[in-house]
């Protein structure tokens, strides 16, 4: 949600604001008791104008979390770990995947952390099964969505909970009264009860990743991946096509003859920044490759005007989205380093979006790249000998320094197990990929000459 950046970048005035917040819920909490004293005969805990949260997002999936799903048939039960002990290769894919640290992402805990952060909303969708909730909230007093109003979950399991965007997510449904599974093959050999329906599960994703909604003045939702999609060129094709590559193996690990089958790897790589520096190597196995394409079209130096020009073209061919796509905070830092004997000169393009939080939130620049788009950068600068070595670099940058150092200062909010983590963040998390890294040599000969390809 566009919700990390807005919230951050509000901090100071809501750490003073929450001060004052917090005498006056202390106030209230006296008075409550206060008043529960005077009445000792009130059984109504639920104040007079709660407000169900489905009445304020009609028809948005992410407005509740999905509900409780009973025990599986032919399972020992619906935890991925469960799932896993007879689909052992999509589990030990999906464990390496962002998907399975939707929770106990560090950036996650730390923003969920701030006062501002209505929990409870983020959690739908970072852990959005029923099952996963300790309390659910299907209601908020007066509106305001830093009250919820929490009932506990009697199918809580915790174990599930730090699964994130678990098995159960995109796989499990209560249909007639019992849980299912939906499945894409149909292979009739399942313990369990599967209904066939490859396009329900394709288009699970936009639930999560085509949100674009503006949930109150400072927290928006914007995640626009799949309109991207469906106004590209590649509008054919599904997120699963390209984020869950096509194999051909066995689905279950058991003794028995299961033939090969056609299957998907569960990695779901996106930009290549895993979670944890340990799972950088998986990325390349999971099938991350970049979306830029960058290249130097030509150069020029000019000795009487002493003015070096450049061209670069980058482009977006295959991603079938805009790059980069998915949370407001991501950009690609493209920069042209110039050696000429001294310090090198450094021009530096920025593709990304910059958002306005206050005092309402708003979309103020996107340059981002849209599918099929082919762009050039131009630039000329003043050097006053002839370079004799260009380096061109493109970085995908997921946090940016400030924001790190940020959520290292304000560590101790976070709760444990993540604390000790988010205080060291950068010892711990990867916040960039280098996509793109190119050394051109000038030839010594090559005097003010163009240089095209
Ligand atoms: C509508 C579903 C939805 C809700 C509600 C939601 N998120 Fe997310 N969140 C996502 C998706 C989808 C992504 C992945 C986007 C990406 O990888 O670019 C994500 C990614 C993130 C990330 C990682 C960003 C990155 O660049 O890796 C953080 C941190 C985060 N969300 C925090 C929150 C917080 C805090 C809230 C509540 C204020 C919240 N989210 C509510 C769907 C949601
Ligand atoms: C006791 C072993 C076992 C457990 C536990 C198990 N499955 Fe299965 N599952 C199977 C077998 C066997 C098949 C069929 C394999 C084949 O035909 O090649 C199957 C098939 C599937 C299919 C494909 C169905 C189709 O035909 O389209 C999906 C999806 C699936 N399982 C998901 C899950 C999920 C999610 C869980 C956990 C909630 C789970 N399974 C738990 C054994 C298991
Ligand atoms: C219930 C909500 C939900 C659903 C459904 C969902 N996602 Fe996600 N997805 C998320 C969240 C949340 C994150 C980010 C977690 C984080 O960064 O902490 C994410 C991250 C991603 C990423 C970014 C990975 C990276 O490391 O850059 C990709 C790619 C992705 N999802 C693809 C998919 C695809 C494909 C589907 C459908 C098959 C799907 N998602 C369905 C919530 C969801
Ligand atoms: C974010 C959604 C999502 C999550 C989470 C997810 N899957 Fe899948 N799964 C899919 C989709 C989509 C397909 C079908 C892709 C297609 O056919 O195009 C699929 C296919 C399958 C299949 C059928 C064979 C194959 O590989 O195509 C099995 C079995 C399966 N998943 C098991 C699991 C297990 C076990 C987990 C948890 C460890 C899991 N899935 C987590 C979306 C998900
Ligand atoms: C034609 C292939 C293709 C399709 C279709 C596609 N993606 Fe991607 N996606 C990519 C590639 C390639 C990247 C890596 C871009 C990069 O970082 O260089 C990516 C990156 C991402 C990221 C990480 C953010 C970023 O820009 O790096 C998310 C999240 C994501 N995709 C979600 C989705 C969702 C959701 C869908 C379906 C609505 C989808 N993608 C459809 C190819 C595709």
């Amino acid at each position: 949600m566009t919700h990390p950046a807005i919230i951050r970048s509000s901090i100071h005035t809501i750490r003073k604001f929450w001060t004052a917040r917090e005498i006056a819920v202390r106030w209230l909490a006296l008075v409550f008791t206060l008043s529960l004293i005077a009445l000792p005969g009130c059984d109504d805990p639920s104040p007079p104008d709660s407000v169900s949260v489905q009445d304020m997002f009609p028809g948005e999936s992410w407005a509740l979390p999905m509900e409780n799903m009973g025990p599986l048939q032919g399972s020992p039960g619906i935890t991925a770990r469960d799932c896993g002990s007879c689909h052992t290769e999509h589990y030990r894919e999906w464990s390496q995947s962002t998907h399975a640290h939707a929770l106990s992402d560090l950036q996650f805990q730390s923003e969920l952390s701030k006062p501002s952060s209505p929990q409870w909303l983020c959690l739908n969708c970072h852990i959005p099964v029923g099952n996963q909730r300790k309390e659910i909230v299907r209601s908020v007093e007066s509106g305001d969505l830093l009250k919820p109003i929490a009932e506990p979950n009697p199918h809580f399991d915790p174990q599930m909970r730090e699964e994130g965007v678990t098995c159960a997510t995109c796989h499990l449904r209560n249909q007639d009264g019992k849980t299912v599974v939906i499945g894409p093959l149909g292979t009739g050999r399942a313990p369990h009860p599967v209904v066939v329906n490859r396009k329900a599960l394709q288009n699970r994703c936009l639930d999560c990743h085509n949100v674009n909604y503006k949930v109150s003045s400072s927290l928006v939702c914007f995640f626009n991946t799949g309109n991207e999609l469906a106004g590209s060129d590649l509008s054919h094709k599904a997120c699963s096509d390209c984020h869950m590559p096509e194999t051909q193996r066995q689905i279950v690990k058991l003794s028995g003859d299961y033939p090969s089958r056609l299957s998907h790897l569960h990695y779901f790589i996106g930009g290549g920044i895993p979670k944890e520096f340990s799972l950088l190597e998986s990325q390349l196995k999971g099938g991350y490759r970049s979306g830029l394409g960058l290249k130097l079209l030509n150069h020029s130096w000019n000795p009487e005007t002493k003015r070096f020009r450049f061209t670069v073209q980058m482009s977006n061919l295959d991603t079938g989205h805009y790059l980069p796509t998915g949370d407001p905070e991501r950009f690609i830092r493209i920069s042209l380093r110039i050696y000429s004997g001294g310090p090198p000169v450094e021009k530096t393009y920025r593709l990304g979006q910059h958002w306005q939080w206050e005092p309402e939130a708003r979309q103020i620049q996107d340059n981002r790249l849209k599918s099929g788009e082919v762009r050039v950068w131009q630039e000329s600068v003043k050097l006053s000998r002839k370079p004799s070595r260009i380096h061109l670099e493109a970085v995908h940058i997921r946090l940016s320094e400030k924001n790190a150092t940020y959520m290292e200062s304000t560590a101790q909010r976070v709760p444990e197990p993540y604390r000790s983590k988010v205080a060291e963040l950068k010892k711990h998390y990867p916040v960039e990929r280098v996509i793109h890294r190119e050394d051109i040599l000038v030839p010594f000969s090559e005097f003010s000459s163009n240089k095209e390809e």
